[in-house]
């Protein structure tokens, strides 16, 4: 194994906002969680739960928060960011923005713009969803041990050619969320994750974001 193998892992893999509707078989969902739960956390408590939804249940699911979403119930159990500014916000919208410009949304376009998040709630039509929750008791630092469970999830679903995509959006219904699949509320409903094949030829999917450099993130000390 070489770190030219984990760049490789690393640069292939990108959010999926166009699904294709073939499922994923058991065993490979079974092998990703397998892989991501390799991750470290805090004392080894390994707080993330996971709901996944496959079939019909993905579709009943995808109808019902569709409809909830209608009635404006939003509500995270994490607070979502209270703002964006400096290089986040610069960055913020350099992605929003080739996101649209991808899916031919121009700026100003409210409507158009409007559409495209909506598509969040359909689960960009993936067949598969994952809901990520932690014990909340255990705070900000279950959320951040479910971080790094959500990225290896995305790398090891990159590895078996399965797209993924993290979605704070779904997990912003956490009321509705906690009641369609009895989440107790001693967890905090942290993101979902919708994954399946990419529909590779579709717009929405034929951008790719850029990284900071080290010298933006980095201050060396001797
Ligand atoms: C915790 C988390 C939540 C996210 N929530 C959303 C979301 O709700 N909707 C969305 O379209 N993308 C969401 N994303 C995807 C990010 O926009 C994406 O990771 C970022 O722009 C970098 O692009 P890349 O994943 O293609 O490399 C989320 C990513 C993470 C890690």
């Amino acid at each position: 194994m070489t770190l030219s193998d984990l760049d490789d892992l690393l640069a292939a893999r990108h959010s999926c906002r166009a699904f294709r509707a073939d499922p994923v078989p058991r065993a490979d969902i079974e092998r990703i969680v397998s892989t991501a739960r390799r991750v470290p956390s805090w004392c080894n408590a390994q707080p993330w739960q996971l709901v996944i939804t496959s079939g019909a249940e993905t579709d009943a699911f995808r109808a019902a928060l569709m409809e909830e979403v209608q009635r404006g119930t939003a509500k995270p159990d994490l607070a979502f960011p209270s703002g964006y500014s400096g290089v986040y916000q610069d960055r913020r919208r350099t992605c929003g923005w080739a996101l649209y410009e991808a899916v031919g949304v121009e700026k100003g376009d409210r409507a158009g713009s409007a559409a495209q998040m909506m598509k969040n709630f359909s689960l960009f039509d993936a067949p598969h969803c994952a809901i990520v929750s932690s014990p909340a008791e255990l705070g900000g630092y279950g959320a951040m041990d479910c971080g790094g469970f959500v990225t290896a999830f995305t790398l090891a679903a990159q590895a078996l050619g399965v797209a993924t995509i993290p979605q704070a959006a779904v997990a912003s219904y956490a009321p509705f969320l906690h009641r369609y699949f009895g989440i107790g509320e001693d967890r905090l409903i942290l993101c979902a994750i919708s994954f399946g094949y990419s529909d590779t030829g579709h717009p929405a999917n034929a951008f790719r974001t850029e990284r900071a450099p080290l010298a933006e993130f980095v201050e060396w000390r001797g």
